[in-house]
């Protein structure tokens, strides 16, 4: 069947500062472009959803499309936008995708309808307690054991027909989540937790981008 790559791509960027994300350089080359450029190899087509009044940059090997108000939203007009059996969904703000990944999530998606990129959690994990003053919140509470805690990042893969029913239930229930995962799993469908990368961390804030410079050099050789 076919396939498509969904990229989200329509956020303000607001914790980083530097307008919409998705346009922000990295070592001479957008976010968007970046992601874009690991992603349509491996698929039939790639889907970009941008900001209202902006335009898709020429050389880019994507079709665009109008974004929502959140992520979710974003999302959501992706998917009715393409008839692709199995789409991989993935942030623009994640530029250095392996593709490994991608073909561990292509193949994983076959067996349950639904795969993530997650990476098992390496720091100790501590659950923020109060201090002795009233409303110090920036105390040690107490330990949280990481044991089986993973960190999901994107891609995420899916049937096309398993999204769309997560995302239409939870429009019709007013739910939000930050990621396409938590919709199937919240309706009781199992999704397959595939070996991440370090590399695909989210470019958030002006401290990622940082790193996001010194990383490029590596991988663009
Ligand atoms: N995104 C989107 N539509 C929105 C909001 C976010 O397509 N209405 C996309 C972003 O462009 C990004 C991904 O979702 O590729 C992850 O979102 P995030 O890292 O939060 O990006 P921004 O929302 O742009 O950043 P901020 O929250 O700091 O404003
Ligand atoms: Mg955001």
């Amino acid at each position: 069947g076919r396939s498509a790559a969904l990229v989200p791509a329509a956020g303000s960027g607001t914790r980083l500062g530097r307008g919409p994300k998705a346009f922000v350089e990295v070592a001479g080359q957008t976010l968007l472009a970046r992601s874009v450029a690991a992603l349509a190899p491996h698929v039939d087509e790639v889907l970009v959803a941008l900001p209202v009044g902006t335009e898709l940059p020429p050389g880019i090997p994507a079709r665009a499309i109008v974004g929502g108000e959140t992520r979710q939203e974003s999302v959501r007009r992706l998917l009715h936008a393409t008839a692709a059996e199995r789409v991989l969904v993935h942030d623009a703000a994640r530029p250095f995708l392996p593709e490994g990944v991608i073909h561990a999530l292509l193949e994983a998606v076959l067996d349950t309808g639904a795969a993530t990129a997650a990476l098992p959690v390496a720091d100790t994990l501590v659950r923020a307690g109060t201090g002795e003053q009233a409303g110090d919140t920036g105390c040690w509470g107490e330990l949280v054991s990481r044991e089986n805690l993973w960190g999901v990042q994107t891609p995420q893969a899916f049937l096309r027909e398993v999204l769309l029913e997560a995302h239409a239930q939870a429009r019709s229930q007013g739910h939000t989540a930050t990621d396409d995962a938590g919709l199937v799993a919240r309706l009781g469908g199992r999704v397959r937790l595939v070996p991440g990368d370090a590399r695909l961390f989210k470019v958030t804030t002006p401290g990622d981008l940082a790193l996001a410079e010194a990383l490029a050099r590596v991988w663009d050789g």
